[in-house]
C-alpha cells in the first residue's frame, strides 16, 4: 500500500495506475476506520482495479470548533487497517496541503438549497465544507468510481447533485448503512457513548422504524413524526430534528410521497446521533387519500 501526503505524489500515483489502464475506486473518509468504512473499500474494491482511500478531517465542514478539535484521530490504527484491506494507496494530506492559501478566502463550491435543508439547517456550511472537499479530491484523485454511505443519505443527495450540476464524470456508487446487531448505525462518534448512553443509542433507529410503520399503517405525516419525537425525548433524547423528506431535494413532506426517507438528528448528552431510513410507497397512487 503506498501512504501518499501530498499532491504531486498523488499526481504521479494517479499517472501510473492510468498507464496501466486501471479503473480507479475511490473512499473519501475522515478517518477513524470502522466497519462501515471497511464495507464502502470492499465495495469499491469490486467496482475497481485499484482502491485508494483518503483520510483527511475537513475543517471546512466543522462549524463547531470544539467538535473538529475532538474528532477522533486514529492514523495508525487506520493505517493497519487500509493495509490489511489491500487498498492500493492512501492519501493523507495536510490541511495547508488541502487549503495552501487557508480557509477564509478560499473559493467555496455551494451545495446550494439542498445543502440548507434539515442537517444543513442545523449545521449551516456544513454541505459546502463537503461539496468542497468532495470537489478538489475528485479533482485531484480523479477516480472512475466513488463509494459513499447512506447513512448520510443527505450528503449524499449533495454529491448526487454536486456531480450532475458541475458536469463531473466519476460515478457514485452508495453502501448501505452499516448497523450494529441492535440497529445503532456504526459512526465514529459511537466511541464517545458511555455505557449507559450506548444502551440507549439504539433508540434513534428504532424511533425510525416506529415511523415507518406508522406512516405504512395509514397515520398522517404529522402525527407519526410528532409521535416519534415524542418517543425519543421519553428516551432520553434531545431531537435536533426528526423529520419525513424526499429523497432528491430533502424538502420536508406533510404527505407520503412515492420515494421519501426519514431523518433524525438527536443527542445523548454530548453526542450527536444521525440516522436515516428510506420510505418507498409502493403505491404512489394511493397518495391521493389526504395524509
Ligand atoms: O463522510 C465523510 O466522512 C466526509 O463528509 C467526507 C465525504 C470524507 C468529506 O470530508
Amino acid at each position: 500500500m503506498q501512504v501518499i501526503r501530498d499532491i504531486p505524489e498523488l499526481r504521479d500515483w494517479r499517472e501510473s495506475v492510468a498507464f496501466d489502464a486501471r479503473r480507479v475506486g475511490f473512499v473519501p473518509t475522515m478517518g477513524n476506520l470502522h466497519a462501515g468504512h471497511l464495507a464502502l473499500i470492499d465495495h469499491a474494491q469490486r467496482r475497481a482495479d485499484a482502491v485508494i482511500v483518503s483520510i483527511f478531517v475537513n475543517p471546512l465542514q466543522f462549524e463547531d470548533p470544539d467538535d473538529l478539535a475532538r474528532y477522533p484521530r486514529t492514523e495508525e490504527h487506520d493505517l493497519e487497517r487500509l493495509e490489511r484491506a489491500g487498498v492500493a494507496a492512501v492519501f493523507l494530506p495536510t490541511e495547508p496541503e488541502l487549503y495552501p492559501h487557508g480557509q477564509d478566502e478560499i473559493v467555496r463550491v455551494d451545495a446550494g438549497p439542498l445543502g440548507d435543508r434539515l442537517e444543513g439547517a442545523a449545521r449551516p456550511g456544513h454541505f459546502t465544507g463537503v461539496a468542497t472537499v468532495v470537489t478538489k479530491l475528485f479533482n485531484l484523485v480523479q477516480p472512475d468510481v466513488a463509494v459513499f454511505g447512506e447513512k448520510d443519505a443527505q450528503q449524499v443527495a449533495v454529491i448526487r447533485r454536486l456531480v450532475a450540476d458541475l458536469d463531473m464524470t466519476v460515478e457514485l456508487a452508495i453502501e448501505p448503512t452499516h448497523r450494529e446487531p441492535d440497529g445503532l448505525a456504526i459512526s465514529s462518534r459511537n466511541r464517545f457513548l458511555d455505557a449507559e448512553q450506548r444502551r440507549q443509542a439504539p433508540a434513534v433507529h428504532r424511533a425510525l422504524k416506529r415511523a415507518a410503520e406508522s406512516l405504512a399503517g395509514g397515520h398522517t405525516v404529522a402525527a407519526t413524526l410528532a409521535g416519534a419525537r415524542h418517543w425519543l425525548s421519553q428516551q432520553g433524547f434531545a431531537v435536533d430534528y426528526l423529520a419525513y423528506c424526499d429523497d432528491e431535494r430533502f424538502e420536508e413532506q406533510t404527505r407520503l410521497v412515492p420515494h421519501g426517507r426519514l431523518l433524525v438528528a438527536a443527542r445523548l448528552g454530548g453526542v450527536r446521533l444521525i440516522d436515516n431510513l428510506a420510505v418507498h410507497t409502493p403505491h404512489p397512487t394511493s397518495l391521493e387519500s389526504d395524509r
